[in-house]
């Protein structure tokens, strides 16, 4: 039986759930990247004190698997050549193929194993922000990108909550989905590069989950800036690598401390950083970029059914089955490629590190960040 925390805790959520709500740059809080200290400003998750633990929380009814239409590979705008679609293999996963290994180092799988993650991913994120895609105050946007789309979920979401938007995708693997609301399209694109959008043109630009894809945030930033219309708002939300309790029951000297390491040193190698949320890194680069009124907030994600509250209950479920899954894949190319290690040391790493999302006294979460900000009108 997991404990209870004997600290009184507030029933509510822990993210801020609006730009309103959320605390402005300038009294931002502490970083929340140092392993094994809680995240200090957002509350404490109270814990339930008997939660139930099934070996696998979810069935697959529970899970929106929209990601198996990617494998056929159909665009709406792109003509895919087939070399895009010889993705690179490794260890029985694929990767992405786009322009040569030594253009564009993206670190993940692109396979259904891992499209099926993405997906789990935005499901738990829209719980965990009570189906909120944004927290920019946006008024009738009419043109919108979602940079590094993934499988295209958020992108879709939005355009069915806007149809009078135009939501474009871009990202580097045709991992999309081909039935899409009407006014959402999908682009193959390389995002580092220069971007062929003209100036002025969208309302909005998003990214999510994009940690260690870009050498220079700061440029990538820049070329939003350009294509955002005066008074056009961009907005970043990522993840560390950290894995975080707030009441001592995780242990200093967890795998979850190797795995930030890890992270950090994999990113450093690659010239990518993992560390955009971490010490603010990212509101410093839209400032820096140009954009105004920079505000950001942290989200706790629980892992695994510790929490008392039932939507952190089910946040936290599907954070630990997404992260099961998802962590080899994770790992896979940092560890062996950029690291170096042997396959078996990082199969013996991995399965610590899943050992460690199942503990049940561990009430651990992960931490997300989003930041927003707006191109000024002059
Ligand atoms: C972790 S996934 C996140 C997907 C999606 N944003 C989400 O939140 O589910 C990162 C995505 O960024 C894409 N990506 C990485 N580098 C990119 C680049 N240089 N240009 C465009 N997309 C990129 C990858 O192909 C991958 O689909």
């Amino acid at each position: 039986m997991a404990e209870s925390t004997s600290t009184p805790v507030p029933a509510s959520p822990p993210p801020a759930t609006s730009a309103e709500a959320a605390p402005a740059t300038a009294a931002a809080p502490a970083s929340p990247t140092t392993a094994g200290q809680p995240v200090a400003e957002s509350p404490q998750i109270a814990v339930d004190a008997d939660p139930i633990y099934h070996p696998r929380p979810l069935d697959n009814d529970d899970v929106d698997n929209d990601s198996s239409l990617g494998s056929e590979n159909a665009l709406s705008t792109a003509s895919i050549s087939s070399s895009i679609l010889q993705f690179r293999k490794l260890h029985g996963r694929t990767f992405h193929n786009f322009g040569g290994a030594d253009k564009v180092e993206y670190w993940a799988p692109n396979d259904d194993a891992q499209n099926d993650q993405l997906d789990i991913n935005h499901h738990l994120l829209t719980l965990a922000l009570d189906n909120k895609l944004f927290f920019a105050p946006l008024s009738s946007p009419k043109r919108v990108l979602d940079v590094g789309t993934g499988t295209g979920m958020w992108a879709i979401d939005f355009a069915d909550e806007f149809p009078d938007c135009e939501v474009t995708g871009i990202d580097l693997s045709p991992i999309q989905p081909t039935w899409v609301p009407p006014n959402c399209k999908f682009e193959l694109d390389d995002a580092s590069q220069p971007w062929t959008f003209p100036d002025n043109h969208f309302d909005y630009i998003h990214f999510r989950y994009m940690i260690g894809c870009f050498k220079d945030w700061p440029a990538v930033y820049r070329e939003a800036y350009r294509c955002l219309k005066p008074g056009g708002w961009i907005e970043h939300m990522d993840c560390t690598a950290d894995v975080l309790s707030d009441d001592g029951s995780l242990p200093q000297d967890t795998v979850f401390v190797e795995w930030k390491k890890v992270f950090k040193e994999a990113g450093d190698k690659m010239g990518q950083t993992f560390e955009v949320v971490d010490n603010d890194n990212y509101v410093g680069w839209l400032k820096d970029a140009g954009f105004m009124g920079v505000k950001n907030t942290l989200i706790k994600t629980p892992v695994g059914s510790w929490p008392a509250d039932p939507k952190w209950k089910a946040v936290g479920q599907f954070n630990q089955y997404m992260l099961e899954g998802g962590v080899e894949g994770l790992g896979l190319y940092i560890i062996t490629n950029v690291l170096g290690w042997k396959y078996d040391e990082m199969q013996v790493f991995i399965s610590k590190v899943k050992a460690g999302l199942r503990n049940k006294n561990w009430h651990s979460y992960c931490v997300w960040g989003a930041a927003w900000g707006q191109k000024p009108y002059e």
